[in-house]
């Protein structure tokens, strides 16, 4: 799919041609300037009247019409030198390949033409190979007739000087595989509720297990009973679907240290329970699985990078539905770790299942929390739809989750948590927690309420209620789920340095 190559030639046959454009004064260098020559001129007479676009993310066309070799021409405006960033070289890479994958079989690329102070080919080359898998991806879907593209591009040709190719091949393929493990996510984000069950993510789980030679646990009811998750158990009790307490392990150390605890909510439908959500509200929640689809998706990353770290990844799954069994408000539940919840609305179910998940997680043997979940409508009050909401017990392992995720091209806030908000978590009159303590800075109570069983543990909180679909196409992806936290996952791990105890 991928081939390097050295010295490009213009005479070559190709189909297509892709080269970056910086926006810069003065004459046209090296490759530009042969290519220039070749058109008497004419290529920079294009760029001087925008016809060829300098400017970021700017796609533009031409055909050779047989002066040389290759057929079309692609050039990705990129800018002022030193304004390109990473992530808007994967943006513009992103809409390059939305532009021509349907377009082309194969393409070639003039990859040094991408780089400049900051960014070497290896990074350029990362940047390329994500945003091919992140920006190609398209859902099946269920229809009877597909719309078969008449081409799909599927050869990338890379030409550069970089002299270490087994440095560039590792680049390409760290970039690819994290763009195909966000795609593994948004996959299962996208598949309904009624496809998807706890018990096929619970397979998914397993499938992926095997490929990587992960170790797998998967609780059945029976067992989530015996091990006391009453918290978990009641979200589950209304369904005729039985829940999965989906656990994977990934042992990268010689020795079971140091673990970092992944948990992701697995709600693979939420009706809200008998605090019923509304005819509008209820359409999507199909995506109530998006924490544990990127969990599951940095698993697959991790399992094709194999860092030297321990994980162990921790996934509670059930639907959240009505029925004469179901749990109501007002319900005591007890939940693993011992600690009685009050509940006051079922469809704050999300922290219900956490909580168990969490203790199972610690139960693990998991030194670090990272939990990951479509949580509250709160959180898109406080920060829209571009931004997922953080919080932490730990400024030191917030840091490197905020590096990893400003690197992932997916931004992160911190919400505060502050004795208040414990508080108000720790309110009810007949138990040691309620589960909703009200509407006010709700998406902070959820947060504060999952804090109460990671306990001492460092532990930081995602909340990707916002994030986790797109209603509108965007550079890297289209509408429906977009994969969220995974990469941010998959990178923190990889770059995970324990905290001095
Ligand atoms: N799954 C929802 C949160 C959600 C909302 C996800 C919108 C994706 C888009 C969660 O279980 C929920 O219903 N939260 C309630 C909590 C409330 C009852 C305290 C909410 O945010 O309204
Ligand atoms: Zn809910
Ligand atoms: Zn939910």
């Amino acid at each position: 799919m991928f081939y390097l190559k050295k010295d490009f030639q213009f005479q070559e046959n190709q189909e297509g041609l892709v080269i970056g454009l910086f926006e810069r004064s003065g004459k046209l260098e090296g490759t530009l300037a042969e290519l220039d020559h070749e058109f008497n001129g004419y290529i920079h007479e294009l760029i001087k009247n925008g016809e060829i676009s300098v400017k970021e993310k700017n796609i533009s066309k031409i055909h050779t019409l047989g002066k040389i070799g290759t057929k079309t021409i692609w050039f990705v405006g990129l800018g002022k030198e030193k304004n390109l960033t990473f992530e808007k070289l994967r943006d513009s890479f992103g809409r390059l390949f939305k532009e021509i994958h349907h377009k082309h079989w194969e393409i070639a690329f003039l990859l040094d033409s991408f780089t400049n102070e900051k960014m070497d080919t290896l990074d350029a080359a990362h940047a390329m190979s994500e945003a091919y898998a992140l920006a190609t991806y398209h859902f099946q879907g269920y229809k009877q007739k597909q719309n078969e593209p008449e081409k799909s591009l599927s050869e990338l040709t890379i030409y550069t000087d970089y002299c270490d190719q087994e440095e560039l091949e590792a680049s390409i393929t760290v970039g690819y595989a994290f763009g195909k493990g966000t795609n593994s996510a948004r996959n299962l984000v996208n598949i309904p509720g009624n496809l998807l069950t706890a018990e096929e993510m619970a397979n998914y789980a397993i499938d992926l297990a095997a490929k990587y030679d992960f170790e797998v646990e998967i609780l059945e009811k029976d067992e989530i009973e015996s091990l006391g998750m009453g918290a978990f158990l009641a979200v589950n009790q209304g369904s005729t679907e039985p829940p999965r307490m989906i656990v994977l392990k990934y042992q990268g150390k010689e020795l079971w240290e140091d673990v970092i605890g992944l948990v992701g909510k697995g709600i693979t439908f939420d009706t809200g329970g008998y605090s019923i959500k509304t005819k509008s509200g209820i359409v999507g929640m199909k995506t109530d699985m998006g924490g544990a689809a990127a969990v599951l998706g940095a698993m697959e990353i991790i399992g094709e990078l194999k860092p030297e770290q321990n994980v162990v990844a921790v996934i509670p799954s059930t639907d959240n539905m009505i029925s004469g069994s179901a749990f109501k408000p007002d319900d005591v539940i007890t939940s693993m770790s011992g600690k009685t919840i009050e509940v006051l609305n079922t469809d704050a179910e999300g922290r219900l299942v956490l909580a168990d998940a969490v203790t199972y997680a610690k139960h693990h043997g998991a030194n670090y929390l990272v939990d990951v979940a479509t949580l509250t409508g709160g959180v898109i009050t406080a920060l829209g739809l571009h931004t997922t909401g953080a919080m932490t017990n730990n400024e030191c392992l917030y840091e490197q989750v905020l590096e990893a995720s400003f690197e992932a091209g997916e931004p992160i806030w911190q919400l505060p948590l502050f004795e208040k908000d414990k508080e108000r978590v720790r309110s009810s009159k007949i138990a040691d927690l309620n589960n909703s303590p009200g509407r006010e800075g709700h998406a902070i109570v959820a947060g504060a309420f999952i804090g109460e069983f990671a306990e001492e543990t460092p532990w930081v909180h995602l909340d990707i209620a916002g994030t986790a679909t797109a209603s509108k196409d965007y550079d890297l992806g289209p509408a429906g789920a977009t994969g969220v936290m995974t990469r941010t996952l998959a990178l923190f791990v990889e770059r995970f340095e324990p905290l001095e105890k």
